[in-house]
């Protein structure tokens, strides 16, 4: 689905879209053949020559209701329940499938609040809240072809994560940790939208992911880290407490 869909940089969009497209696809074909049976009855049964009116008929006989019924059971099956066992297996295969033991995964503890997100990666010593961690505000830089793994609070209300071109969201909630797990295939520029209505200003809570090959992201790192230090050193403790890092694995 090119031409309606944005494009799709991720592992994994392409499920969705299939999703999309065989959805799409069979309730088309289903529209197409309800609106041609129609057409047919009404030619087929209307006044003409020696009928005095157009032939009618309520469908109440046991088998109309019988044919209804088959009708409604086989594309309930051909649709519904085909998508349903589709969507299922890939979300438990792929996207519900955490890479928590993947060392290899970038973690991110994301922070929204009204109305911006904040982006924390651990940093050389793979702990969060540490002074080397790296901290950006609504542009979070990724290496291409490694698995993103996203934990999200909110600070006040809620927010949705929404990466379009990742073919995902995710709301982030107060009071709980929710996750979420992409894979850039590509490098390139990709938004990141609030879809929750948040307050006055949602409109413009956007975030921009910045997708790098492995090399030009190290290089990146080297630097952010560097600045991130400075910044560190010249902070308020107490600023730095307020900064909203939590343990990754026990989400306090
Ligand atoms: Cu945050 Cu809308």
């Amino acid at each position: 689905m090119p031409i309606v869909l944005p494009h799709d940089a991720s592992a994994d969009g392409h499920l969705v879209d299939g999703v999309i497209g065989y959805l799409t696809l069979t309730t088309g074909l289903a529209f197409v053949a309800v609106l041609l049976f129609l057409l047919i009855a009404i030619v087929f049964h209307r006044e003409r020559a020696g009928r005095t009116r157009a032939h009618h008929t309520h469908g109440n006989r046991p088998r109309d209701r019988a044919l209804t019924f088959a009708v409604a059971l086989v594309m309930f099956i051909a649709i519904d329940l085909t998508l349903a066992a589709r969507a299922a297996g890939e979300l438990s295969g792929r996207f519900w499938r955490y890479p928590d033991a993947d060392p290899n995964a970038l973690r991110v503890e994301v922070t929204a609040r009204q109305w911006s997100l904040t982006f924390r990666t651990a940093g050389p010593d793979g702990r969060f809240g540490t002074s080397d961690d790296v901290v950006t505000l609504n542009e979070l830089n990724v290496p291409v072809g490694r698995p993103i793994y996203f934990k999200l609070r909110s600070r006040d209300v809620v927010h949705g994560f929404y990466l379009p071109n990742f073919r995902t969201k995710i709301d982030a909630i107060p009071g709980s940790t929710t996750r979420l797990w992409v894979q850039a295939q590509e490098p390139g520029r990709f938004e990141i939208a609030c879809a929750q209505h948040c307050g006055v200003s949602h409109y413009k809570m956007r975030g921009l992911l910045v997708a790098r090959p492995e090399a030009e992201y190290r290089d990146w790192l080297a630097r952010a880290e560097t600045d991130s230090r400075l910044r560190t050193e010249a902070a308020d403790p107490a600023t730095r407490e307020a900064s909203g890092a939590w343990d990754w694995e026990t989400g306090r």
